[in-house]
């Protein structure tokens, strides 16, 4: 893979073999919650992955950190001494040094903290287990590490209930970033905060960034974190990448008719920029299943034509008419309404 990438994804489905399906028991439904996937992600970028709920984006992030092993495709991630393996054939021993390298930032940091363990164990944690500190050098790698995270050293004896939120959060980023990994997936980590504190969150993932040299891919369905924190954006749509571009650009001009309908879905607080159609088109999101011939946004897209339902497009933008149509950013649509 190019020098510059630390993760190459290539033609990565997952697909669950779920119970009965909707004609009859013998019927075993199969959900391809991530799609022939290829997706690169640079050194030291942030690349965001969003879409709506149940495109696949938990899924594929699982992948990546191995939580699941990938039905199809390869994983491929360059090391320190710049060697590549390929995650997704890698055995569970030969996992194991690599679970200090890449390492998740949970979602809700009320229920992923041990209530019964005090900080210092819940952060000091995955260094016990990979064997990489013993006795006193644990607590002064988590002193430090709390630190970094703007937290207090001296609470680290306390069990997380005497925290907020913010710093709940606070310690399970530390938790992520004790082995001083290379590579940190964070699925929604701000979505479960308050507001008030999501920004300093990701004030401090940003700064941690560029402290540590670390690589984020970063998960979200709020667009309005995206655009905050993103390099480079991919839209997932049903096990599959549509699109994908530098943040500004896909905000500005967006080239797949599913990106203008989610940007358009951003509510707006000030109503003057409302739109009536602010809203994703219609139609509940399809389950992901193996019996789509076409554009798999074709149900629900203003844009469809006749060959949309029977041909997929197959390179990015995922559209038909990505090169014909122009369509509304974020900055178009409020410069419309406004003038
Ligand atoms: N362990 C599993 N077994 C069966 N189906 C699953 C499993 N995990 C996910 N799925 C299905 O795979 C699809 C993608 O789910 P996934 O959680 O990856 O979506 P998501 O984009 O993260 O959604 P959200 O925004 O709600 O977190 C869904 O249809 C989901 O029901
Ligand atoms: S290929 Fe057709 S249905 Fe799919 S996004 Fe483009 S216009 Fe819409
Ligand atoms: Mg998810």
């Amino acid at each position: 893979m190019p020098a510059e990438d630390i993760l190459r994804i290539e033609g990565v489905s997952m697909q669950f073999t779920g119970g009965a399906g909707l004609f009859g028991r013998r019927n075993r439904t199969t959900v391809r919650a991530v799609d022939e996937v290829n997706l690169s992600v640079r050194k030291g970028e942030t690349l965001g992955l969003v879409g709506e709920s149940g495109c696949g984006k938990t899924t594929l992030g699982r992948c990546i950190l191995r939580a699941h092993k990938p039905s199809h495709g390869r994983i491929l991630y360059r090391r320190d001494d710049g060697t590549e393996v390929d995650l997704a054939a890698l055995s569970r021993a030969q996992l194991r040094p690599l679970r200090t390298e890449i390492r998740t930032v949970f979602q809700d940091p009320n229920s992923s903290l041990n209530p019964r363990m005090t900080v210092q164990q819940i952060v000091g944690e995955p260094l016990v287990v990979n064997g990489l500190a013993r006795g006193s050098e644990v607590a002064d790698r988590v002193a430090d590490t709390l630190r970094r995270c703007g937290l207090r050293p001296e609470l680290m004896r306390r069990y997380p209930h005497a925290f907020s939120g913010g710093e709940r959060q606070r310690i399970g980023i530390a938790r992520a970033l004790v082995t001083q990994p290379r590579l940190v997936v964070a699925d929604e980590a701000v979505s479960a905060l308050d507001v008030s504190v999501r920004s300093q969150i990701l004030n401090l993932l940003e700064d941690l960034q560029e402290e540590l040299d670390l690589t984020y891919v970063f998960i979200s369905h709020d667009l309005s974190v995206i655009q905050h924190l993103c390099d480079r954006v991919a839209v997932m749509y049903l096990g599959r990448i549509v699109e994908e571009a530098e943040t500004e650009d896909l905000f500005e001009q967006p080239r797949h008719p599913y990106t203008e309908a989610l940007l358009r879905s951003v509510p707006r607080p000030d109503p003057r920029l409302r739109r009536r159609d602010d809203v994703l088109p219609a139609g509940e999101v399809p389950a992901p299943d193996e019996a789509f011939a076409g554009c798999r946004f074709q149900p629900r897209c203003r844009y469809a034509e006749d060959i949309c339902a029977r041909e997929e497009p197959a390179t990015l933008p995922r559209c038909h008419f990505a090169e014909d149509l122009t369509l509304d950013g974020v900055y178009a649509t409020d410069v419309r309404q406004t003038s």
